[in-house]
């Protein structure tokens, strides 16, 4: 079966970055992981990724002086590698046009909100705050806008009244397991018609 490749960008602990290495051990799902990047030294994502067989490249940010420097960096780390789709998992860094324009159409993100609804950081703090009955995540374009892009897939849960941005939180990650080996699924697909 022809697979799209991906880079995946992480930040931390990669559960969303497991739920695609899962997804694309099934021969039938249309993609395969060919690098991961992470920013941040020594989070467990980085395990994941060298036990699933993946080579990592962690590139941290706080060795450049700027942002567009470490995004050229992650550029030519990508460019090594066939990737067709860029994923950002639990990636928490605001890319700018230097990254975002090579990638346009192809650079995706989750966010564990139910976007335009809070955009940002402290997503479940901020919807048990605002009395929601519902939450989610919400797979994106990225584009120059902070969770701004153009939404390709969104997953709700009910809040529920005892709900701690803990107890909601892990409700949602069960939803973004789910999300974003689907979102990629239907990526992938588009990807492959047009090849
Ligand atoms: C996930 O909940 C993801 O949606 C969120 O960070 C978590 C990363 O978890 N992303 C953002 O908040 C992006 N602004 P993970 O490292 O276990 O995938």
């Amino acid at each position: 079966m022809t697979k799209i490749g991906l880079a995946v960008l992480i930040s931390g602990r990669g559960s969303n970055l497991q739920s695609l290495i899962d997804a694309c051990a099934s021969a039938d799902f249309p993609a395969e992981i060919k690098l991961v990047i992470c920013n941040i030294p020594s989070v467990f994502g980085i395990e994941r990724a060298e036990k699933a067989g993946i080579p990592v490249a962690v590139i941290p940010h706080k060795d450049f002086p700027s942002r567009e420097t470490f995004e050229q960096a992650m550029l030519d780390e990508i460019a090594k590698y066939p990737v067709d789709l860029v994923c950002q998992a639990g990636f928490m860094r605001i890319v700018t046009p230097t990254f975002i324009s090579p990638w346009r159409g192809r650079l995706i993100n989750i966010h564990p909100s139910l976007l335009p609804k809070f955009k940002g950081l402290h997503t479940h703090e901020r919807a048990i705050e605002a009395g929601e009955t519902e939450a989610g995540c919400t797979i994106h374009y990225v584009n120059e806008g902070v969770d701004e892009g153009e939404i390709i897939l969104q997953k709700s849960v009910p809040v529920l009244p005892d709900d701690t941005p803990d107890t909601l939180a892990a409700r949602v990650l069960e939803k973004e397991h789910i999300a974003y080996p689907e979102a990629v699924r239907l990526l992938a697909q588009n990807i492959l018609e047009k090849q």
